[in-house]
C-alpha cells in the first residue's frame, strides 16, 4: 500500500458515511480540552471536500464552552470490521450565522427538539423528566483538520501513518 492509497482509504470511508447512516464512521468521538479531557460521541453530519467535519450541537452544551476557551480538538473514528482507526486533530470554528450555518440549521431543525430543552444540556435535574422551551439553541461546529493519523490493523502486519494539512497532506509512515 502507498501513502496516497492509505489517505484515499480514509477519505472515501469518511465521505461514504455522509450518505450511509449505518456506516461506522457515522458517529465519532469528539475530544476537547477541559479540566479532564472532554470526550463524547457525536454524529458526523458531513465530511466536506477539504476533509473538514460538520457536527450539530446545542450552543449551551459544556463542549461549546470548552471550545470557546480552546479551539483545538481531536476527532476519532473506528471501523470495527475493517480494524481501521482515523484520528483528526482539528481547530473548531463555532458557527451561529452565515451560509453554511443557515443551510444546516434548516436540516437540523427537522429535529428541533434536540436543541430546545428549557434548561441547558448538562444542567442538574431534580427528577428524570425534562422540558422543552420555545427557543432553539442550534449551532454548527466546523472542524478544520490540521493533521490526520491513520492506523490499519492486519493479520500479517499493521499500517500507521500521519498526514499534515500544512504539507498539502503529504504523509509519513510511522511504527504502528
Ligand atoms: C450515538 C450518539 C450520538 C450523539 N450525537 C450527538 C450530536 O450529534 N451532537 C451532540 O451535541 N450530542 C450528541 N450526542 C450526545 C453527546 O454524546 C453528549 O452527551 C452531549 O452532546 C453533551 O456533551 P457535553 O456535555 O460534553 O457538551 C450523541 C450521543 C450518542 C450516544
Amino acid at each position: 500500500m502507498t501513502l496516497e492509497e492509505f489517505f484515499s482509504q480514509a477519505k472515501s470511508e469518511l465521505i461514504r458515511a455522509n450518505k450511509d447512516r449505518r456506516h461506522p464512521f457515522r458517529t465519532l468521538v469528539l475530544a476537547t480540552k477541559a479540566e479532564y479531557p472532554g470526550v463524547r460521541t457525536v454524529v458526523k453530519r458531513r465530511t466536506l471536500d477539504d476533509l473538514s467535519t460538520l457536527i450539530y450541537t446545542d450552543q449551551r452544551t459544556p463542549k461549546v464552552g470548552e471550545i470557546k476557551l480552546n479551539d483545538q480538538a481531536s476527532l476519532l473514528w473506528y471501523h470495527d470490521k475493517k480494524k481501521f482507526q482515523v484520528i483528526i486533530n482539528a481547530k473548531i470554528q463555532i458557527l451561529t450565522e452565515g451560509e453554511l450555518f443557515e443551510k444546516h440549521r434548516e436540516i437540523a431543525l427537522r429535529n428541533a427538539k434536540d436543541y430546545s430543552t428549557r434548561s441547558a444540556p448538562g444542567s442538574a435535574l431534580s427528577e428524570s423528566d425534562y422540558r422543552y422551551g420555545a427557543n432553539e439553541h442550534f449551532c454548527l461546529l466546523h472542524c478544520h483538520p490540521i493533521s490526520i493519523q491513520l492506523l490499519q490493523l492486519g493479520k500479517e502486519r499493521h499500517w500507521r501513518a500521519v498526514f499534515h494539512q500544512k504539507g498539502n497532506w503529504k504523509g509519513q509512515w510511522l511504527v504502528p
